[in-house]
């Protein structure tokens, strides 16, 4: 590995003349500027669980089975701006640097995520974006911009700074190549890092972003208000979603060329609801009404608002599995991911409802978008390009959380903005959907889909002791292994193997392989051989 001269005289004035940094407190503190305050340092041998400190709502979950290494975490106050972070540094040490997400507006540092890191021997840091809060808890942002703009960007790209300071100091030596992993926000926040500050990283992943949050958070209350109230006629109670999904495979499955339980080509589907409808030869609990119908029209149809202005695209057909998180669980109301962004960062306050949602919402959220999260200065992607930096970009097709479509709306976003000005897309962003997964992981029972390539989130979905792909551990079946080979050896990631095993257990017995298509190529079999044999697709 090249490591440029610069480089070594940077650390060399670094370290210069000050004692080895070791894994203590006081240790670590020497080695940081006095906005940053290092709140623990501890090393933990080989086999440790890192238990998770008191306050952690967002990611109370502790993993397990660590590798040696030294957990760090820092406070810091920078002018107006608080945040935290967490850091593991490793005794065996790869070289290299990787930060991982957060996931909704979640303020805690993602330990779990860290730990799938870590199992590659990254220096791998996460954020607590600011605040302390759930995932789905907007009440911290209320007439608090300091906080929205620290979740916004400032928390990841100051958290990146200071842990890469501390990773060059603790270790007396460069770092290699840096990395980035995140889903949902933790895309979002992989977006617009690279967008604001291009030298951050070499290589970003960015699952299922939220990229487009000041339309996403408002449409979230929109398609949410369609189903309520849950006493209306028009109201589809959550036992008829997989009566839904059930149909639109039945109708959709074959629309790629193969019937497998995974409908790969939603678009391709010219789906007929009214096979739905209720007739006197019905089963009454497995139809739906006119004014039911009418419902489902609404959500799988583009939200498009005055003087047909295009606000968000649609769930797609084979996302009804996870249709409970925004159409109605047992509450009455949207999900809060929506009426929380209304209520607290657009300023409207708690007396707000869903009721009072109108297009004035998504113009006031264009006109500030809070924090400046939103990831929409594609133009910004050329620096990163020109600086040699790589995206890769992946979105699940049964998401019911953010609709499939936003990432192909980002995409054509970019190329209509990058393409004219003569840069080669596949040069440095590709972007992979996903058949059959769900939001950032998981596939439902009836659908089976391979859906595990050590995306962000994915490891922590299923063990507290998981990294990467088991049995399986190389660029062709792990994103993260892909995006090194790109980065490191120019080789570019044309499909990734995602892999469902038995009971989703990563131990089990592997059930099924498939190629992930580099868009716009989609999956096509052979026709021949095993078609839960990845050897027997190809992407056209
Ligand atoms: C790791 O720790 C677990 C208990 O937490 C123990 O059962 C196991 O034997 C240990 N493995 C190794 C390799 O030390
Ligand atoms: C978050 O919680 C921790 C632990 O309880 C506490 O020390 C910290 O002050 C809190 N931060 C904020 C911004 O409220
Ligand atoms: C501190 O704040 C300054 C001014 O906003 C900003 O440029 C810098 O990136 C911040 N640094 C960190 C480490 O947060
Ligand atoms: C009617 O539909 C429900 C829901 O799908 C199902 O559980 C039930 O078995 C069906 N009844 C008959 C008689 O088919
Ligand atoms: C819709 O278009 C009309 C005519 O161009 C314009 O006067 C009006 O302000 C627009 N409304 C909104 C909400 O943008
Ligand atoms: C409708 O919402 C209310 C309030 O959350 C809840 O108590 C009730 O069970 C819901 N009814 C249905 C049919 O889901
Ligand atoms: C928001 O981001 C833009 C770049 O996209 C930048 O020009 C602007 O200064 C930022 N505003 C704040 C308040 O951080
Ligand atoms: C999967 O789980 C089921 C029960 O949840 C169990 O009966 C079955 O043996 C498991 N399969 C494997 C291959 O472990």
């Amino acid at each position: 590995m090249k490591i440029t001269q610069a480089r070594l005289a940077a650390v060399a004035a670094l370290t210069s003349g000050a004692a080895a940094i070791t894994c203590d407190k006081a240790s670590l503190q020497s080695a940081f500027p006095s906005i940053a305050t290092v709140d623990f340092a501890q090393w933990m041998p080989a086999n440790s669980t890192f238990s998770i400190p008191k306050g952690n709502v967002a990611y109370p979950t502790s993993p397990t089975k660590l590798r040696a290494a030294c957990a760090v975490q820092v406070s810091v106050k920078n002018g107006t701006s608080n945040y935290g972070f967490g850091l593991f540094l490793p005794d065996d040490w790869n070289g290299r640097f990787l930060a991982v997400g957060n996931g909704g507006f979640a303020g805690g540092i993602n330990w779990l995520d860290m730990a799938a890191g870590l199992g590659y021997n990254f220096a791998v840091m996460s954020t607590n974006t600011g605040h302390n809060s759930t995932s789905s808890d907007g009440k911290w942002a209320y007439h608090n911009e300091d906080a929205l703009l620290d979740w916004g960007y400032r928390a990841m790209h100051g958290s990146t700074v200071l842990a890469k300071e501390l990773t060059t100091a603790y270790y007396s030596n460069p770092i290699l190549y840096s990395y980035y992993s995140g889903c949902s926000t933790g895309g979002r926040q992989g977006l617009r890092d690279i967008q604001l500050y291009p030298e951050d990283f070499d290589g970003v992943v960015a699952g299922a972003p939220a990229w487009w949050t000041n339309h996403l958070q408002p449409w979230t209350t929109k398609v949410g208000s369609y189903n309520l109230p849950n006493t209306s006629a028009s109201h589809i109670p959550v036992s008829l979603f997989p009566v839904i999904g059930a149909e639109v495979m039945r109708q959709c499955d074959g629309a790629d060329g193969v019937v497998d339980t995974i409908i790969s080509d939603p678009n391709a589907c010219d789906f007929d609801p009214n096979a739905l409808l209720c007739t006197p030869a019905s089963n009454a609990s497995a139809c739906l009404t006119p004014p039911q119908l009418n419902t489902l029209f609404q959500i799988y149809s583009d939200y498009v608002d005055t003087n047909q202005t295009f606000v968000f695209p649609h769930l797609w057909k084979g996302s009804e599995l996870q249709w409970f998180v925004l159409l109605g669980g047992l509450t009455n109301e949207p999900n809060n991911l929506g009426d929380d962004y209304v209520k607290y960062f657009l300023n409207r306050g708690p007396q707000w409802q869903w009721q009072d949602f109108d297009y004035g919402v998504v113009q006031q959220a264009d006109a500030e978008d809070p924090g400046n999260a939103t990831a929409d200065d594609f133009d910004a992607l050329s620096r990163f390009q020109a600086r040699g930096g790589k995206l890769l970009h992946y979105h699940g097709m049964s998401d019911g959380l953010i609709a499939t479509g936003s990432s192909v709306y980002l995409y054509s976003k970019i190329l209509q903005t990058l393409a004219p000005k003569g840069v080669n897309l596949d040069s440095f962003y590709r972007f992979f959907l996903v058949p059959g997964m769900q939001h950032c992981s998981g596939t439902p029972s009836t659908v089976n889909a391979p859906w595990y390539f050590a995306g962000a989130n994915q490891a922590g979905s299923v063990s507290t002791s998981v990294s990467g792909v088991p049995g399986f551990r190389d660029a062709k079946h792990d994103v993260l292994l892909a995006m090194m080979d790109w980065v490191e050896k120019g080789v570019a990631p044309t499909e990734i193997i995602a892999t469902k095993w038995v009971n989703d257990t990563l131990q089990d017995k592997v059930m099924r392989q498939r190629p992930l298509c580099m868009w716009p190529k989609k999956q096509r079999w052979s026709g021949k051989g095993d078609v839960n044999q990845a050897s027997t697709w190809s992407c056209e």
